[in-house]
């Protein structure tokens, strides 16, 4: 049901009978609000969990979820192009491209991960025994980084211009995919700067302290900008901008201040 149509279907109330629909916007879901009481709808049209979750980290995937309980302690991230929505003693908008912790609430949105962090272990030791891989390989003296497997979460319809923040660009939306996976590194670990993406890249922190960095040249003694995550954060702006159908890139890297795992979001022109 297009845009449209669902504004009409609320305003003559023949929205409110439906079981399952697919909430598209902002201003959709506004008009759910007003006319269905929270808790009206108690399950999502599909929930999966993802081939990295673990339990190092539970990882689900929501789509077309409305009024959706989260009850363990979990990092939400929209993944959508339009406002999500957390419920506990007011409703509260999760933007697109932003992350928030939630328990013991529910949480409306066309496309969320939800992770839960499992119990207190030795990250490392866990994420080997997993078989999340060595990304620079074995020599000692490269960075420890590893990496889950990744998968494809979903397609979205996404406005470059509002999404890197360019006016400039041509108006419009273009089609997505999304494909994520899990990091871990130890405390201490520079990950590495590097300048290359054929994507955007978004980055949210699930447990840990660490941060994004960008540098003028690739070297740490050039830092720049310095954004630090805590558990739950998303990095606020993808680093990139667009430039003739290319996405471009400051030389940038992760930083681990303390062991630390992080959801990787790469959104792929389709
Ligand atoms: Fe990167």
């Amino acid at each position: 049901m297009i845009l449209a149509q669902w504004d009409s279907a609320v305003a003559s109330g023949e929205a409110a009978a439906p079981s399952h629909f697919s909430v598209r916007s902002i201003k959709a879901q506004s008009s759910i609000n007003r006319f269905i009481p929270w808790g009206y709808f108690m399950k999502s049209d599909l929930v999966d969990e993802l081939a990295f979750s673990s339990r190092l980290v539970r990882v689900e995937v929501l789509r077309d979820a409305v009024d959706y309980p989260v009850t363990r302690r979990s990092v939400v991230v929209n993944l959508s192009a339009s406002d999500a929505w957390g419920q506990g003693a007011l409703p509260t908008a999760i933007p697109p491209f932003s992350s928030t912790i939630l328990s013991g609430a529910r949480v409306t949105g066309t496309l969320l991960l939800v992770l839960a962090v499992g119990e207190k272990e030795d990250g490392e030791k866990s994420a080997r025994e997993l078989g999340w891989t060595d990304f620079y390989g074995p020599a000692k003296d490269t960075p420890v980084l590893l990496r889950s497997s990744q998968v494809e979460v979903g397609e979205v319809e996404l406005d470059a211009a509002l999404v890197l923040h360019q006016p400039e660009l041509p108006k419009g939306t273009e089609a997505f995919r999304i494909k994520a996976n899990l990091w871990f590194s130890p405390a201490g670990t520079d990950c590495g700067i590097h300048n290359q993406h054929d994507f955007i890249e978004v980055h949210t922190q699930i447990s840990g302290h660490g941060r994004m960095q960008k540098f003028l040249d690739k070297d740490h003694d050039t830092l720049y900008e310095d954004q630090l995550l805590s558990p739950g954060n998303t990095n606020p702006v993808p680093f990139c901008l667009e430039q003739d159908g290319s996405y471009i890139y400051p030389w940038h890297q992760y930083r681990a201040d303390t062991d630390c795992v992080w959801l990787a979001l790469e959104y792929h022109r389709i």
